[in-house]
């Protein structure tokens, strides 16, 4: 999840290296730092916190050079510091090294190399590397780097550079995604394409086990074990980079947010056949007779994109009576699963990188299981190792909290179950139809509340002296309740818990007490009346109530504070409608308390380690 750039040209490295850390911040921002080649040699400068602090720093001594590495860090192993910031060098800093991911066997590595008599100053698997560059160089920079590699055990992307060689610049990926930028004259190491597409649409889009060499004339590709040249053809990327901007917004995050009905329509997009009102998946690979095997189905995923798996599992429940099981992918991948030839798995990742969801998919694979993968990054990871691909259009989505790829991969989701339906025949076309019908009408239902939020602000404002909240509610209400709860802790540090309402009495119901705000969800008719008595449980024990409900429904007033109401839409559909405001809950809580909503604490966007 750190954030890695490099150049190699004929312009100031420094510049280029921290405009593309800038786009990259997001992924990771406890420290930040730089190196360059010049003529005299290997010079670097690196800072513990935000980016501007190094960019302070180097204002008052700049680096000069025309070859150049950097990194933002998200702290892995030893604390944010300076001294445990990237790049890292060997003791002569001859040799410097940007590293994303982990080294698994750093520990024996290091006291073979202190054994030798190298000296350490962080506490860091990366600093390794260098010494262990230093240690091995042949006067050959990519050979003695493919030695070195040969030698690490883990998952990382690297970018390396030695005062040896000032005219080459090498990039290895193992694991944790890296890409490669071809320009006139100059050559770009990201580990993201918005971190080098100011400066070129093409690019390589490096493999695991492979590495390139980058120079002022170009970029050579190899596999890195064997040496052995890579011909491949280069990518050009269509992106807009004003798309990753703020367009206006306060944040990411709201932008983000305003950008939900774009975001559904796009997913559903082509995917939707409006004559016969019917859903076409023409990327799926796999014939229909063969989906219409499956009798069985995981999802698996982490945090926000397991939450909306929560709601797929309701909804493929439903429509196509497949039994679905639901995982944290951090479980799951050491679990011992059971796999028949009839078993599919879902894999569900907005960044397409996440270690976790991508080893279960690996162990997946290994057990021959078909997984079809739910990811809005073209080229990750995911969508590269899954057998098949629904791709989420949400566009690049910056905020560490997650908003438009939940409601994307929640449409994903509606639009495969829709079409499992419709392949194994549960459900009628007329059913489908009226699904159809309604799906088409979300976008401006999202767009509705959006721009109708003074409520759930005021709500949210009355939150800023608050310990804890909780949610609450029933079948999808329950799922959509996980969701305002997560995005809740994650941005306004608000603790909070989402319970199943008929939960409560069994434990919970001892937290509530005068005043305590409490959330409740009551948005599926037919658990309505069920969910209404446990809401009534937490009133008579003092809670402020926030109900939701669906408009034209008179009754729910009569029980809470105060009533939210969703655009009628079919139940099934309801979870995307009632995120909206429990995402803008989590966002007026945060700004209210003064919080930095896009970066929170202790937070990465992606976290491509275990
Ligand atoms: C929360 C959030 C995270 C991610 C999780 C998985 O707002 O964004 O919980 O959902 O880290 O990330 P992806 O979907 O990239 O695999």
């Amino acid at each position: 999840m750190c954030g890695i750039v490099g150049y190699i040209g004929n312009k100031q490295a420094q510049d280029i290296v921290i405009g593309g850390l800038r786009k990259l911040e997001y992924r990771g921002y406890d420290s930040a730092g730089v190196a360059v080649v010049n003529e005299n040699g290997l010079d670097y400068s690196k800072a513990q916190g935000r980016l501007a602090v190094l960019e302070s720093r180097l204002e008052s001594k700049p680096l000069t050079g025309s070859m150049g590495i950097g990194h933002t860090r998200w702290a892995t192993h030893g604390k944010p510091s300076d001294e445990n910031s990237h790049p890292h060098t060997d003791e002569k800093a001859a040799f410097a090294v940007v590293h994303n991911g982990i080294i698994e066997n750093f520990l024996p590595l290091k006291e073979e190399l202190l054994a030798k008599g190298y000296k350490f100053t962080s506490e860091t698997d990366t600093e390794v590397i260098a010494h262990l560059l230093a240690d091995m160089y042949d006067g050959d920079i990519v050979s003695t780097a493919r030695r070195a590699v040969q030698r690490m055990r883990g998952a990382y992307a690297l970018g390396i550079m030695t005062e040896h060689e000032p005219d080459k610049l090498v990039a290895i990926r193992l694991a944790s995604p890296l890409v490669v930028g071809v320009g006139q004259g100059e050559s770009f190491i990201g580990s993201d394409i918005p971190a080098i597409l100011e400066h070129t649409r093409d690019v390589y889009i490096l493999n695991e086990g492979e590495m390139a060499v980058l120079t002022r004339d170009g970029v050579e590709l190899m596999n890195a074990e064997t040496g052995e040249k890579i011909e491949r053809e280069l990518f050009h990327v269509e992106w807009d980079l004003v798309q990753a901007e703020k367009g206006g917004y306060d944040s990411f995050m709201l932008k983000e947010m305003h950008e939900q009905p774009q975001a559904v329509r796009d997913t559903m997009g082509a995917r939707i056949d409006e004559e016969n009102k019917r859903v076409i998946l023409p990327e799926l690979k796999m014939s229909d007779a063969e989906l219409a095997t499956y009798d069985r189905i995981y999802i698996v995923a982490c945090g926000t994109s397991m939450h909306a798996g929560l709601v797929g599992k309701d909804v493929i429940e439903k429509w196509t009576r497949v039994p679905v099981e639901v995982a944290v992918a951090s479980e799951f991948r050491y679990r011992d699963p059971i796999y028949t030839d009839k078993t599919l798995m879902i894999v569900i990742s907005q960044s397409g990188e996440t270690a976790d969801t991508l080893a279960a998919l690996r162990e997946a694979k290994k057990s021959n299981v078909k997984v079809l993968a739910i990811t809005n990054v073209v080229g990750s990871s995911v969508a590269r190792e899954a057998d098949e691909v629904i791709f989420t259009w949400a566009g690049p989505e910056v905020a560490v909290a997650s908003t438009k790829a939940y409601t994307s991969q929640v449409v994903a989701l509606y639009l495969f179950s829709l079409y499992l339906a419709q392949v194994k025949g549960t459900m009628a076309a007329a059913e489908v139809a009226e699904v159809v019908e309604h799906l088409s009408e979300i976008p401006g239902k999202i767009a509705s509340m959006l721009n109708n939020d003074d409520q759930i602000r005021r709500f949210a404002e009355g939150t800023k002296e608050v310990s804890s909240l909780f949610f609450i509610g029933r079948s999808l209400d329950y799922a959509v309740s996980l969701e305002g709860s997560l995005k809740l802790k994650e941005i306004s540090y608000i603790h909070s818990e989402a319970y199943p309402a008929g939960e409560l009495k069994h434990g919970t119901l001892a937290l509530i007490e005068d005043n305590v705000p409490v959330v409740a969800l009551a948005t599926q008719p037919d658990i309505y009346e069920k969910t209404v008595s446990n809401i009534v449980e937490v009133k008579a024990r003092g809670a402020h109530v926030l109900g939701f409900a669906t408009e034209g429904n008179h009754d729910l007033a009569k029980s809470v504070d105060e009533v939210i109401y969703m655009p009628a839409t079919l139940p099934m559909l309801t979870p995307i409608l009632t995120v909206i405001p429990l995402q803008l809950l989590a966002y007026y809580a945060s700004v209210a308390r003064g919080l930095d909503v896009d970066k929170p604490r202790n937070l990465a966007k992606s976290v491509t380690v275990e």
